[in-house]
């Protein structure tokens, strides 16, 4: 190859490059992306307090300790962190939002919260859950949420 072809070669590369790099750009349905992220076994994972009455409450006071700063009172979002109302949050299973509240979004500002004992992170699922679908649910044949 001549040192033109092949110059011409790394240039074509080099385009081709920066334009799947530009391509994600953080658009707003991106925000909820890392939820797509849990691997299926931790996604399958049931609530082990889906039976437990006192799970939502629990959750709730945890909500307000924990959360309600950035997420609001009623996770409607706020400044600093996006609503949990929305169906990306509210259709993703107990086990994907147990396991990102688990391993946070920490590159975004969503904290870790491996600290709080198990049970405390299955209650805060069980009350974002609670929370129910800002829209009607859809017909994917999942249960519903509430009791
Ligand atoms: C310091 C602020 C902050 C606190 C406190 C916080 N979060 Fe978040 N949270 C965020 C931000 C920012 C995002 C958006 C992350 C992203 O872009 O993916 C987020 C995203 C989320 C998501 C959606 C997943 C996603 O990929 O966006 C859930 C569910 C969530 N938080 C639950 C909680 C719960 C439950 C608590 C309390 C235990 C909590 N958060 C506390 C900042 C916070």
């Amino acid at each position: 190859m001549t040192l033109r072809a092949s110059f011409v070669l790394l240039l074509a590369v080099g385009i081709a490059t920066a334009q799947s790099n530009s391509a994600p750009a953080r658009k707003n349905s991106s925000v909820y992306a890392e939820l797509a992220r849990a691997p299926r076994k931790a996604a399958a994972r049931p609530n082990p307090l889906e039976d437990d009455s006192e799970a939502v409450a629990a959750g709730a006071k945890l909500f307000d300790l924990h959360c309600a700063e950035c997420h609001g009172e009623m996770a409607q979002g706020g400044k600093k962190a996006p609503s949990l109302l929305a169906n990306e949050v509210q259709q993703a299973t107990p086990g994907t939002l147990f396991w990102l509240l688990t391993n946070g979004v920490v590159r975004h500002g969503m904290p870790v919260w491996s600290k709080l004992p198990e049970p405390q992170r299955w209650q805060l699922v069980r009350f974002i859950k609670s929370l129910g679908p800002a829209h009607p649910p859809d017909a994917n044949g999942e249960k519903a949420p509430h009791p």
